[in-house]
C-alpha cells in the first residue's frame, strides 16, 4: 500500500485559506488533517466546527479530523455533521473509549484512537480490532513545528506487531515533526499514513513537498 498523506491546516495560511485548500485539493495529498484543539486538553486553541464546516464546502479529500479536546463524545455527531470522514479520539481523554468508538462509527464515520508520546502501545490491546486507525502522536500535542521524539520508531514497530498479532485492519497515522527523513524511517518501520504541517505548508512549493512524502 502506498504512504497516505495528511496534510495539517494548522500550518496553513488562514487569511487565504481557500488556496491552501485548493492546493491540497490539486496535490497527491490523500487527506486533510483537521487539528481541533480545545485550550484544556491540550495548552493552545485552534479553530472549530464552523471552520470544518467550510472547509468541507471546498475540500475534495476525505477529512481526517484529530479531536484533541477532554470528553468528545459530547461532539461526535456535530463533527459527523461538519464533514468529518475519519474522528480520531484522544485515549487520554476518555474515560469510556469503547463507547465513544462506537458512537463515531454509528454516526457513520471510521474512527480512530491518538495516543500521547508517554502512553504505550499496549492500551490498545483490548480495542485494536475495533478501530480503523491509530493516531500516534511523535510530538506532544498542541502545537505545530515541534520536533521529532525518536521514540517513536519503537512505537510503530510495537504497534504494527499488536495489529499483526490481533489481525486488525487499523491504519498506523504518525503525527507531528514529520519531514523527508523522520518520513522514511516512519515507513520503514510500519507508518501508513503521515500527518505534515509546517513541512509542507513552510516550503517553497508544497505541491512538490507532498509528492515527495508521497513517493518515500
Ligand atoms: C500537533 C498537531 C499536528 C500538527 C503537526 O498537536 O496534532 O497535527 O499540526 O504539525 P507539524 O507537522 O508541524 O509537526
Ligand atoms: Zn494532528
Amino acid at each position: 500500500m502506498q504512504t497516505l498523506i495528511s496534510p495539517s491546516l494548522l500550518a496553513a495560511d488562514f487569511t487565504n485559506l481557500q488556496a491552501d485548500i485548493e492546493m491540497v485539493n490539486n496535490s497527491e495529498a490523500d487527506w486533510f488533517h483537521l487539528d481541533i484543539m480545545d485550550g484544556v486538553f491540550v495548552p493552545n486553541i485552534s479553530y472549530g466546527i464552523p471552520v470544518v464546516e467550510q472547509i468541507n464546502r471546498i475540500a475534495k479529500k476525505p477529512l481526517d479530523v484529530h479531536l484533541m479536546i477532554i470528553d468528545p463524545d459530547r461532539y461526535v455527531k456535530a463533527f459527523q455533521e461538519s464533514g468529518a470522514d475519519i474522528l480520531t479520539v484522544h485515549y487520554e481523554a476518555c474515560t469510556h473509549l469503547h463507547r465513544t468508538v462506537q458512537n463515531i462509527k454509528q454516526h457513520g464515520m471510521k474512527a480512530g484512537v491518538s495516543l500521547n508520546p508517554h502512553t504505550p502501545i499496549s492500551v490498545l490491546e483490548d480495542i485494536i480490532t475495533d478501530i480503523d486507525l491509530v493516531l500516534l502522536m511523535s510530538v506532544n500535542p498542541g502545537f505545530g513545528g515541534q520536533s521529532f521524539i525518536e521514540n517513536t520508531y519503537n512505537k510503530v514497530k510495537k504497534l504494527k506487531n499488536l495489529i499483526k498479532e490481533k489481525h486488525s485492519n487499523s491504519l498506523i497515522e504518525i503525527d507531528g515533526g514529520v519531514n523527508l527523513e523522520t518520513g522514511k524511517k516512519l515507513i520503514e518501520a510500519g507508518a501508513n499514513a503521515l500527518v505534515a504541517g509546517s513541512f509542507v505548508f513552510g516550503s517553497e512549493n508544497p505541491t512538490k513537498t507532498i509528492s515527495n512524502l508521497k513517493k518515500l
